[in-house]
């Protein structure tokens, strides 16, 4: 009789029922590594007040020391022990928007060791949208310090599958979890300045949260706004498949056009050429069309690296919803943007 496989190179696979979870709670309570689905991607957690446990995240990634974390919590209580003060706008988008995909950057109080932010004197901190992570958080008794868990630069995971092909071997335990239904990451929003300002788009819009605040959003280190980036974690190539990814800009016909081109010339050759379908126009206008974009976008990527495709193409899409962030990603992703007029 086969026995059920219960771990893969040393990490343990949980499930994510009840018991399970326990576990897990315990594993982190005691300082170690452990994946966790949450509403976003996988993210890999340790105790965040625990510096040596969160040393190990910046080990297990491959992670640049000065790219901070994000704090998870499952209550209010904790985002008083997390940040020194919470400004009356944070408790207007909290109200709102948690548990959910909205990363919010206060003042760090004493009690988050300065690794988690990388020595910044603010935290990021999100009560994620996921039973699974809130009853995780709950269970080890400790806010959890969680970037995504994927190997730094790769696409971030968005299946139990995902973290096992970068990350078997080099944490505790994953939790095995359904797919991650939002795709993309938490949208990332400062509010340490006069103004707020947004780091990072991602799973909450830009729309919704505009119309909360009553104000256009500023928004730092995309290319629309044209400023210098103000998260460290956006400076660096990120979500990048193997194969080099090239992004083809401009009017729909001739971007398309373009492509096609691209595609036949390479295939021609004998290479293996990818193409990233966004979809129709007709698709892309609706938010179910941006939502599945959103959710289907990194298993994609990682996709074209198990057909061992030599090259991907991929193209510009309406920067309105989730696309905002779904071409945040693909921009990063690529080696370059082709533009056409
Ligand atoms: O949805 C998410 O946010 C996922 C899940 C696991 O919660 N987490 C995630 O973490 O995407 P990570 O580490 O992959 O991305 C964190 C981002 C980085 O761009 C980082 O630079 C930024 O948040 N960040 C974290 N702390 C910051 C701070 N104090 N100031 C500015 N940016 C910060
Ligand atoms: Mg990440």
């Amino acid at each position: 009789m086969s026995r059920p496989i219960t771990k893969v190179y040393g990490t343990l696979l949980l499930g994510d029922d009840p018991l399970s979870v326990t576990r897990a709670g315990n594993i982190i309570k005691n300082g170690g590594l452990v994946a966790f689905p949450t509403e976003t991607v996988y993210g890999l957690g340790a105790a965040a007040t625990d510096s040596e446990a969160v040393k190990r995240i910046f080990t297990a990634k491959g992670r640049p020391p000065d790219n901070p974390l994000i704090v998870h919590i499952s209550s209010r209580e904790q985002l008083n022990q997390i940040a020194k003060t919470v400004p009356d706008t944070a408790n207007i988008l909290i109200d709102k928007f948690w548990p959910g995909p909205l990363s919010l950057v206060l003042h760090r109080s004493e009690a988050v060791p300065a690794i988690v932010s990388a020595g910044l004197s603010t935290v990021a901190v999100r009560m994620p949208n996921h039973r699974v992570a809130l009853d995780l958080i709950a269970a080890s008794g400790v806010p959890i310090a969680a970037p995504s868990a994927n190997r730094s630069g790769r696409p971030s995971p968005t299946t139990y599958n995902h973290v096992l092909e970068d990350l078997a071997g080099r944490i505790d335990a994953v939790i095995r979890s359904t797919i991650c239904p939002i795709g993309v990451e938490s949208t990332v929003l400062d509010l340490t300045g006069l103004k707020p300002v947004m780091l990072r788009p991602g799973g909450l819009t830009r729309e919704e949260l505009e119309e909360t605040l009553g104000c256009r959003l500023e928004i730092s280190g995309l290319k629309y706004s044209g400023s210098a980036p103000h998260s460290p974690g956006m400076k660096y190539r990120h979500y990048s498949p193997r194969a080099p990814l090239i992004l083809v800009t401009g009017p729909i016909n001739r971007r398309r056009r373009l492509i096609k081109m691209i595609f036949n010339y390479y295939r021609r050759k004998g290479l293996r050429v990818g193409y990233l379908d966004p979809g129709t126009p007709e698709d892309l206008m609706t938010e179910t069309g941006s939502e599945q974009l959103a959710r289907n976008l990194y298993s994609n990527l990682r996709r074209m690296d198990a057909l061992e495709m030599d090259l991907i193409l991929a193209e510009e899409t309406e920067p309105a919803g989730l696309g905002l962030a779904v071409m945040n990603r693909i921009r990063k992703a690529a080696v370059r943007v082709l533009k056409i007029k």
